[in-house]
């Protein structure tokens, strides 16, 4: 087991640290673009109370708002330009996944002459980026400490990932107050994102005695989403629930569970080629139909973890390996039911006529995932099982 991490995002976790953001701020910059998404942060007041921090401490900001979920690269152009006219050098993103990953983007594209797709389509590589902050207001993509960022291009229909060490927020504020206004779809949606950021690394092929902390630390995230999701579900304002799933969230993508290991990632490539065709669809609610599928298409290269998985999650133990592994997949699979959760494509008019589009897309840049190399058959199929 080798590897290396660096975690430079400095975290501030609790109730009220809100009130530190231009503090921490101030360390980098008194001219900052602040990026907000289309209407939350403006509905709950958080962006009021942003901006009066910033006025008191004499920071300048330009606003980029109207980001929009599954974000587009059109608003990544426009923030470059902003930052590039007004010599802005820091970059405050208050808001969810979406928001922070055009952050991101805006943050390396201000330093290529290019078009930043190019990072995107691999014609570039990120050299140099802005350093951004970040006040986080829903749990889920875990992008407030990590290096990666995923935006769409309505043109070309593509949802791409970069990824960068550069892009790694320099502080992350984490108050689940501000995450006292999700809407319960956004909630789950967030927790089956939490819950498939942890699958993508616990489910590999990396020899189980080399990642037993990890895989332990992996089980403990899940459990703790397990015990509190539904929890949370029929007690939306209940702050300790908020901050423990917010937890959750950032744990289970900033490295940490995913040390020294493999790695799959191919439910995440299908999800984004789904809703790169169907920008409605949440990313949270492709992985809750796609990975499910995707677990049993491949159970076969690695029973013993998803055994694993039954057994130490679920509590499952029958007479096979497989038979207690395929029963821990449908006890997944239940659980985002009881939670009201589609777990069907049909569920959400995603029908046949547009399988081929999104394998496609899937596989784009060649096979993908490591515990099967999965081609553009291999993805149909899985779409065919989650139809
Ligand atoms: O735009 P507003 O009005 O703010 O509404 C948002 C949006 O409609 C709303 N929202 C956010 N905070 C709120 C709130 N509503 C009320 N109160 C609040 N406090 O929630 C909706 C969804 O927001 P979004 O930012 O899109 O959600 P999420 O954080 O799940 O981010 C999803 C994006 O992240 C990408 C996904 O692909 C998707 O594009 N991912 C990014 C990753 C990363 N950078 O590491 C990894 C993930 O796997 C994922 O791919
Ligand atoms: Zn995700």
């Amino acid at each position: 087991m080798n590897f290396k991490l660096s975690l430079p995002t400095e975290i501030i976790f609790g109730e009220g640290t809100t009130n530190e953001v231009a503090k921490y701020t101030k360390k980098f910059s008194d001219n900052i673009l602040l990026v907000i998404g289309k209407k939350s942060a403006k509905e709950t007041g958080l962006f009021d109370k942003v901006t009066k921090l910033l006025n008191y401490e004499n920071i300048k900001y330009e606003v980029l708002e109207g980001i929009k979920a599954n974000p587009t690269v059109d608003l990544v152009r426009i923030g470059i330009e902003i930052i590039r006219q007004k010599n802005i050098d820091f970059i405050l993103a208050v808001g969810g996944g979406s928001v922070i990953d055009t952050a991101k983007a805006i943050a390396c594209g201000v330093f290529y002459e290019g078009d930043v797709w190019d990072f995107f389509v691999r014609k570039a590589v990120i050299k140099k980026a802005l350093p951004i902050g970040v006040v986080l207001t829903l749990a889920a993509a875990g992008s407030e400490m990590n290096g990666n960022a995923v935006v769409s291009n309505t043109e070309t229909k593509q949802k791409l990932a970069i990824s960068s060490h550069l892009l790694y927020p320099k502080f992350s504020i984490l108050d689940p107050i501000n995450t006292l206004t999700v809407p319960l779809e956004h909630t789950l949606y967030g927790v089956v994102d939490i819950l498939s950021h942890v699958f993508e690394q616990y489910f590999d092929k990396t020899p189980q005695e080399e990642s037993i902390l990890q895989d332990r630390f992996a089980e403990s995230i899940i459990k703790t989403v397990i015990e509190i999701a539904p929890k949370l579900k029929d007690d939306l304002s209940n702050v300790s629930y908020r901050a423990t799933i917010m937890w959750c969230s950032t744990m289970a993508l900033n490295g940490i569970i995913g040390c020294g290991k493999i790695h799959d990632w191919s439910s995440h490539q299908i999800e984004h080629a789904i809703s790169a065709v169907y920008d409605n669809i949440s990313h949270g609610l492709g992985l809750a139909i796609v990975f499910p599928a995707w677990m049993r298409y491949v159970i076969d290269e690695i029973p013993y973890k998803f055994y694993n998985f039954a057994k130490n999650i679920w509590g499952i133990k029958k007479e096979s390996i497989v038979e207690t592994a395929l029963e821990g997949i449908g006890f997944l699979e239940k659980f985002y039911k009881d939670l009201g959760i589609p777990t069907k494509l049909s569920e959400v008019g995603i029908t046949h006529k547009d399988f081929d589009i999104i394998a496609s897309k899937a596989v784009e840049f060649g096979a993908i995932g490591s515990v099967k190399k999965l081609n553009k058959e291999d993805v149909l199929k899985i779409l065919t099982l989650c139809s």
